[in-house]
């Protein structure tokens, strides 16, 4: 069976619906016939300032939402990075393999790095796509199932198995991302040129899967669209109609197409209310399971911790052969 492994971060309450669309709705269809890794990135979330109690409350929280949204532990090995030390070991021979050029030109330290300038920014988010490409690495991946905005940091990691392998010899899996067509990039609703972002959108824009299904039918019956009135898919006249397509589409199954038919005719509110209507269904017994499930953390931290174990096992033995392979004393 292939291998696929993706991760998400923990520095939220809630995940949102870009995240679901363009990652996690891939990772719970790629269970069946692969041998699935899903990684709750907590040692990723701790390049920005974090909060002791918030970061173990979100950790937890991911970890009943990945389980709400249909990721099942009998099926794919869930777990916590950070219980996981080979991903620091790998992490820093990542490093130490990766140009100072390279890394500097990461589109996404670039961006968070320019928000605060440069000498604000914390070396670990310098160094943050090789911690990345250790994770991927560590399990042999052949498929990496994330949006649109991971795929530089998938080619990073293909690069640098690729120069490790032919400097050292074979050790690593050369990994492919796994990146859909249509939902690799859900924007922000009242910002509809712009990505949906835990970190910088605006509440508004966001629909996160813990909200309330009141707050959720209100963003979107608000949402940002244009001055026309036909619904129709066209990105670059329609951003926000666009965006709402497609997220109608993806969860409710009907193309596109179907959809600019059914809505031929009809104003932007009724689309509107029809979209809220899907998102909401969609997402109130998902919701709903994750309150459930936040209920009895023992029963959380015995699938985290089993999922751990199992990823610990897998992880040694890259770890051995890149030691080995390294000329590392064993
Ligand atoms: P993170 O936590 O920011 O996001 C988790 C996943 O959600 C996807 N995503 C989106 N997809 C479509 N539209 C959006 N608006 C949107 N926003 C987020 C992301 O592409 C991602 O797949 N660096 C990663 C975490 C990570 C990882 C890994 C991923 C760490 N190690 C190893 C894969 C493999 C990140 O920050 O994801």
């Amino acid at each position: 069976m292939k291998r696929v492994l993706s991760g998400i971060q923990p520095t939220s309450d809630s995940f949102h619906l870009g995240n679901y669309l363009g990652a996690v709705k891939q990772w719970v269809e790629l269970q069946d016939g692969h041998d699935a890794f899903y990684c709750i990135v907590d040692l990723h979330a701790l390049t920005i300032e974090t909060d002791p109690a918030l970061l173990r409350k979100r950790t937890l929280a991911s970890a009943a939402q990945l389980l709400a949204l249909g990721i099942s532990p009998e099926k794919s090995t869930l777990f916590v990075q950070s219980q996981v030390p080979q991903h620091n070991q790998l992490g820093w021979i990542m490093e130490c393999l990766t140009g100072f050029g390279e890394a500097s030109r990461m589109t996404q330290f670039k961006d968070k790095s320019s928000k605060v300038g440069a000498d604000s920014s914390r070396v670990g988010l310098f160094t943050y796509p090789m911690l990345q490409a250790a994770d991927i690495l560590l399990y042999q991946a052949h498929f990496v199932p994330v949006g649109e905005d991971q795929r530089q940091h998938i080619e990073l990691t293909r690069d640098l198995a690729g120069r490790f392998n032919s400097r050292y010899g074979q050790t690593f899996q050369l990994p492919e991302a796994y990146i859909l067509k249509t939902a690799a990039k859900i924007n922000d609703i009242q910002e509809p040129t712009s990505k949906m972002s835990k970190s910088s959108g605006a509440v508004a824009g966001v629909i996160e899967i813990m909200d309330a299904p009141e707050v959720n039918l209100k963003k979107i019956r608000s949402a940002m669209t244009d001055a026309g009135r036909e619904v129709k898919y066209d990105m670059a006249e329609k951003p926000g109609i666009s965006n709402l397509l497609t997220i109608h589409s993806a969860l409710s199954g009907q193309t596109i197409a179907n959809l600019e038919n059914e809505f031929a005719g009809k104003g932007y509110g009724d689309f509107k209310a029809a979209v809220a209507d899907v998102v909401v269904e969609y997402l109130r017994p998902i919701r709903a399971k994750a309150m459930e499930l936040l209920e009895d953390e023992k029963h959380l931290l015995d699938i985290l911790h089993s999922g751990s174990a199992k990823a610990r096992t897998v992880a040694q033995e890259t770890i051995e052969t890149t030691y080995k392979n390294l000329g590392v004393v064993l």
